[in-house]
């Protein structure tokens, strides 16, 4: 009954309007603005897909009702994981979040492509090629960003080291087993087996997690990334496999959007993505950390917050320049109200964003969105530079990698290459950290032991108040 009012021409004119959703969607997510619009539109596009597939007459439900049933409880358990999930985590903890999420999309896609080849091995006739071919594509991809996926959670929730975990010949070895599966794939392809199809899946587990190994934590969103780029290719190869066309859309944008995120991050940490993903970067940490023990003899200069206040509170102009600490210290309405107290005192404020500040791309957009900072308070990367040298004060808050000048001075340093804030060109320096432990990249800061530079020690959240208090006071 259902089948005859809704035809599939009905189903694929939802889908294609999800589609051009989508890509609004997308095109919204772009900039700060219209994130939130962006997002909310994709997610009724979704959902009105999702459920327009229930009516779908083609679909599998149309036939089974116990399908229909499965496919309902599976829903509403999933739900209730995620909604409290996604709801509760804090957003330093999104990475994470973000390459769960990703890895069960690869591991329903995987799963998808598993149930059809067994559907079609009981068939008289062995399947024509091609529906093979998109079931093994889905089923490879798929599982090397379910078990990536896993092992990238696992080092972002420190539940593994998050170093590079190195070996021999490790390269060599990843490259045996990537000839491997592709032998093994095309040998399924030929003779339709379930057991070469199921070592196949096997191997391509195994290869997920021997790729993500030597990948240091700092690179991990990036690797994320990637992942997130193979999911969206295993949903498409889905799509054939099913006959969705919104699956193959959805698939190709999630792959598209997630390669190009994967080179922008890559281009803003000034490396390869060659470099990120073989070079084990992390693996050796080069920085003393003398304030917490561990050998730097180089003396730093600290300040009191009235000192620094005064600083503040009468210099013409001051850039704010937010890293992963301020995350951590969950201190984006005490910096906000810093810079309101600044500002109402006549001081010029801006805020200085680099692009892979904090553990995810636009973190500190999101953040300080969070406290509400008025966008145009915000300098990206380039816009803000060419204004560091006319800055009485650098108000670093948390962050280290991103305003350290080795990217520029140091040929043999691990971050060279990268663009960096200059903080070193402004006046006056304050760094507002815990201790003297390094940054993700685990090296030194020159920067801190410059004599232009003052250091005030604690969470972020606590030396902002104090601030705020000797400005109000200054
Ligand atoms: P980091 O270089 O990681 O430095 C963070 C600083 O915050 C540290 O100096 C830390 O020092 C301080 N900190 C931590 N908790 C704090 C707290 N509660 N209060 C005050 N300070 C605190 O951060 P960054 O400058 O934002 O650079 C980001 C790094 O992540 C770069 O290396 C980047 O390449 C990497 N990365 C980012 C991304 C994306 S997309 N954002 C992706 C991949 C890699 P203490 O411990 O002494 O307090």
């Amino acid at each position: 009954m259902i089948a005859t009012v809704w035809s599939t021409e009905f189903i694929d004119l939802v889908y294609l309007l999800a589609a051009v959703c989508f890509i609004i969607a997308l095109k919204g997510l772009s900039s700060p603005k219209q994130a939130r619009n962006g997002n909310l539109l994709a997610a009724a596009a979704a959902t009105v897909a999702v459920a327009a597939t229930f009516f779908n007459p083609e679909a599998e439900f149309s036939h089974h009702t116990t399908n229909l049933v499965l496919a309902i409880v599976a829903m509403v358990i999933g739900a209730v994981i995620a909604v409290p999930v996604a709801r509760m985590v804090k957003m330093t903890a999104m990475p994470q979040l973000v390459a769960i999420f990703n890895g069960v999309g690869g591991g329903a896609a995987a799963l998808i492509s598993i149930v059809v080849f067994l559907q079609h091995s009981q068939l008289p006739s062995k399947p024509a090629v091609y529906t093979i071919a998109e079931g093994l594509l889905g089923l490879l991809i798929g599982c090397v960003s379910f078990s990536g996926s896993a092992i990238a959670f696992a080092k972002l929730q420190e539940l593994m080291t998050g170093r590079p975990i190195t070996y021999p010949a490790q390269q060599v070895i990843n490259g045996l087993f990537g000839v491997a599966i592709v032998g093994l794939a095309v040998a399924t392809l030929l003779t339709g087996s379930v057991t070469l199809m199921i070592v196949t899946a096997v191997l391509s587990l195994v290869l997920g997690v021997i790729f993500v190994l030597p990948i240091g934590g700092a690179d991990v969103p990036v690797l994320i990334s990637l992942l997130n780029s193979f999911t969206g290719l295993a949903v498409a190869a889905s799509g054939f496999t099913l006959n969705n066309n919104l699956l193959i859309i959805a698939g190709t944008l999630v792959g598209a959007s997630g390669l190009l995120l994967t080179r922008l991050m890559s281009k803003a940490m000034g490396r390869s993505l060659a470099n990120v993903l073989f070079s084990a970067f992390g693996s050796v940490v080069t920085a003393g950390g003398g304030a917490d023990g561990t050998g730097e003899t180089r003396q730093v200069k600290t300040g009191t917050a009235e000192d620094i206040g005064v600083l503040l509170a009468y210099a013409r102009k001051v850039a704010i320049i937010p890293g992963y600490g301020l995350a951590v210290a969950q201190a984006q309405h005490t910096v906000r109200e810093l810079a309101d107290l600044l500002k109402a005192r006549g001081v010029e404020v801006f805020f200085a964003i680099h692009p892979v500040a904090g553990r995810m791309p636009g973190h500190m957009n999101v953040l300080l969105a969070e406290a509400n900072v008025p966008y145009d308070e915000l300098k990206e990367m380039d816009e803000a530079n060419p204004e560091m040298s006319t800055c009485d004060v650098a108000l670093v808050v948390g962050a280290n990698d991103t305003v350290n000048p080795a990217a520029k001075n140091t040929p043999g340093s691990p971050i060279y290459g990268m663009p960096i804030i200059n903080a070193d060109e402004a006046g006056a320096v304050i760094f507002l950290k815990r201790s003297m432990r390094p940054g993700f990249a685990g090296i030194d800061n020159d920067l801190l032991f410059d004599e232009k530079t003052t250091l005030l020690f604690g969470d972020a959240k606590d030396t902002l108040s104090k601030l705020v208090k000797a400005v109000e006071q200054a």
